[in-house]
């Protein structure tokens, strides 16, 4: 699989715009949001499999996210976003999300069963 930066963007406003469409709550649901449902982190988790293969378990060079512990995913996340760590991607897709977005979606991978 090739992944072009055009790709990525494409994802990357994919993600946005499903978050716009399903995150215009309220102001007071947005200051204290509630833990999302499992289908809405399963949503958020779909748009990595572009590349990183269906539930995270990446054939073809691509890091393998299933099964990786939540917080060793959750840091590459934000380091990404920050910038701090070297990525030709991953620093474009994370900006999509929030912190406790990526947070919801580390975890969910954490618990998927890695392929054999
Ligand atoms: C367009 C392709 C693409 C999409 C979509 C994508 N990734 Fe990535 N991912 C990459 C590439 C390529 C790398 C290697 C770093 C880089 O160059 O950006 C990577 C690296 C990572 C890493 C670091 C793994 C390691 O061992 O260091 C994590 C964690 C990760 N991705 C999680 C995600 C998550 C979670 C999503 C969905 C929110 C996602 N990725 C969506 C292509 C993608």
């Amino acid at each position: 699989m090739t992944a072009s930066p055009r790709n990525a963007a494409r994802t990357a406003l994919l993600a946005a715009t499903t978050f716009l469409a399903f995150g215009a709550g309220s102001a007071a649901a947005q200051q204290a949001p509630d833990r999302p449902t499992e289908r809405q982190v399963r949503a958020w988790a779909a748009a990595c499999a572009a590349c990183h293969n269906t539930d995270g378990r990446s054939i073809g060079g691509f890091p393998v996210l299933a099964g990786r512990s939540a917080e060793d995913t959750y840091r590459a996340l934000v380091e990404f976003r920050s910038g701090q760590r070297p990525a030709t991607i991953m620093h474009q897709h994370t900006r999509g999300y929030t912190t406790d977005e990526l947070r919801h979606i580390a975890e969910w991978f954490a618990n998927v069963k890695p392929a054999r």
